[in-house]
């Protein structure tokens, strides 16, 4: 069996944080996609950890962590953070498994993400400069390097033909930085990478479910960021949806189960692209302000805004999601008034439906008012002790979506979260 929890928008919906509470009721936590591009922020023992490519169950003893076929690796940051992991006594020996048919980020895809975005000017992704777009080009282009690959001697003739074929587009695109400190890293956390547990993942996940273990797959970036069905250009270059969880770790649509999609109870995004709900005032800088909303990754401002039910009705759609959970309920506590997004207004017509190239129209949002709280609901462990207004908007949003919040997340600790 197989329960998924992932973003219903832009990204840095709090999946990190939701994750790490649900892993106890797992056996075995498994990263399904994206690279360290994400950036899932937990707080263990009250001290603040984001990891980027390690799944978020890695702080619960004896639970298994898998990162599966559908990651792109990059060996230097997995390597850092399995130090800054162990240090709070976690073996990632024992509870880190890694599947060999997982795509390896080498330091030219760094490079030549940081190059073509230098190429595209004012039309950039705004990416996270990790090497993504490069290494997944490199996996449907056929010419990546996987884990398994490491443990074959061939591996450094298929390392320096990649690095040449890759040296050609850095020329073309003018690219002219020196590198070789990025490769002395990545060569001494490739040998570390040969010291840490690398599986046939389909195989290993699949015994375990024909055991009866449970699996919770972890989601990284948000459904508006898929490669398919987000605002493309202006996405990543992974599946970040639910279908994604199958080609990610290759288990079968059948064995998922719950599909809890997460998000904000009002929007961001980070980097460039289409975001209707935005707010270019003094309520997005509050927002900004109160929601400590700076990237986990890249320390960028996140852009802020209301919710956008058009964008999540849509996202609820292609997912299958069966729960959501609201975070950051807490955030919007001090405001008078709140806006939600109910349609758009494209050229002087109304629409509920996302539509095919959100980049090139000029969105104008529908907002329906709401009266804020105006309580600190921080404290709150019980449904019942919801302020009203609060369970009024999202009876509101449950009615718009057709899909119910089952949880809201009131703080960034562990136990800030009321089952509703
Ligand atoms: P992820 O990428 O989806 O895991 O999310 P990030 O970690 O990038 O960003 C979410 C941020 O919000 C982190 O700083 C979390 O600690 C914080 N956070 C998560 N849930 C809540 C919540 O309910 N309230 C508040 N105030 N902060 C939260
Ligand atoms: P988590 O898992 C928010 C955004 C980047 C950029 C676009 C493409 O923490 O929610 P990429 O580096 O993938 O080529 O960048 O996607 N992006 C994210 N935004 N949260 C993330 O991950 C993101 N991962 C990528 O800012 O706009
Ligand atoms: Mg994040």
């Amino acid at each position: 069996m197989v329960d998924v929890i992932l973003g219903l928008q832009w990204g840095d919906e709090g999946k990190g944080k939701i994750v790490d509470y649900f892993a106890p009721q797992y056996d075995i936590v498994a990263r399904f996609q994206g690279g360290p591009n994400a950036g899932h922020t937990l707080y263990v023992d009250g001290k603040k950890i984001v990891l980027h490519q390690i799944p978020s169950g890695i702080f619960h003893q004896n639970k298994i962590n898998i990162i599966g076929n559908g990651v792109v690796l990059d060996p230097v940051t997995l390597k850092r953070e399995c130090d800054a992991v162990a240090a709070f006594g976690i073996d990632v020996k024992k509870n880190l498994f890694i599947s060999e048919r997982t795509n390896i980020i080498v330091p030219t895809h760094r490079a030549i993400d940081k190059a073509s975005e230098l190429a595209k000017g004012e039309s950039k992704i705004g990416s996270t400069l990790k090497g993504i777009g490069p290494a997944y080009m490199d996996k449907t282009g056929r010419n990546a390097i996987r884990v398994g690959d490491l443990l074959d001697k061939s591996f450094t003739t298929q390392y320096i033909k990649l690095r040449l074929k890759h040296q050609k587009l850095l020329d073309n695109l003018h690219f002219i930085e020196d590198i070789s400190a990025w490769e002395e890293e990545f060569f001494e956390a490739i040998d570390f990478l040969r010291s840490l547990n690398v599986v046939n993942g389909e195989y290993f996940i699949n015994n375990e479910i024909s055991k009866g273990k449970k699996v919770l797959a972890e989601g990284a970036q948000g459904t508006m960021l898929d490669i398919d069905f987000g605002t493309f250009p202006f996405v990543t270059s992974s599946s970040t949806i639910s279908a994604g969880v199958c080609t990610g770790l290759g288990v079968a649509p059948q064995q998922i189960k719950r599909v809890m999609g997460v998000t904000k109870a009002y929007c961001t995004r980070v980097g460039s692209g289409p975001f209707p709900t935005e707010l270019h005032n003094e309520t997005g800088e509050e927002l900004r302000k109160l929601g400590n909303e700076f990237g986990a990754t890249t320390g960028r401002p996140r852009r802020c805004g209301w919710i956008d039910l058009v964008a999540l009705k849509y996202t609820c759609m292609v997912n299958g999601v069966t729960d959501v959970i609201m975070t950051k309920a807490d955030v919007l506590d001090s405001f008078p008034n709140l806006e939600v997004c109910t349609a758009y207004n494209i050229d002087g017509k109304s629409s509920q439906e996302v539509p095919f190239q959100m980049s090139k129209m000029n969105i104008q949002p529908v907002l329906e008012s709401f009266k804020g709280w105006k309580i600190d609901t921080t404290g709150i462990k019980q449904a019942q002790d919801l302020p009203s207004a609060m369970k009024e908007y999202i009876q509101f949003i449950n009615n718009y979506i057709g899909a119910d919040v089952k949880y809201v997340s009131n703080g960034p600790g562990r136990e800030q979260i009321v089952a509703l």
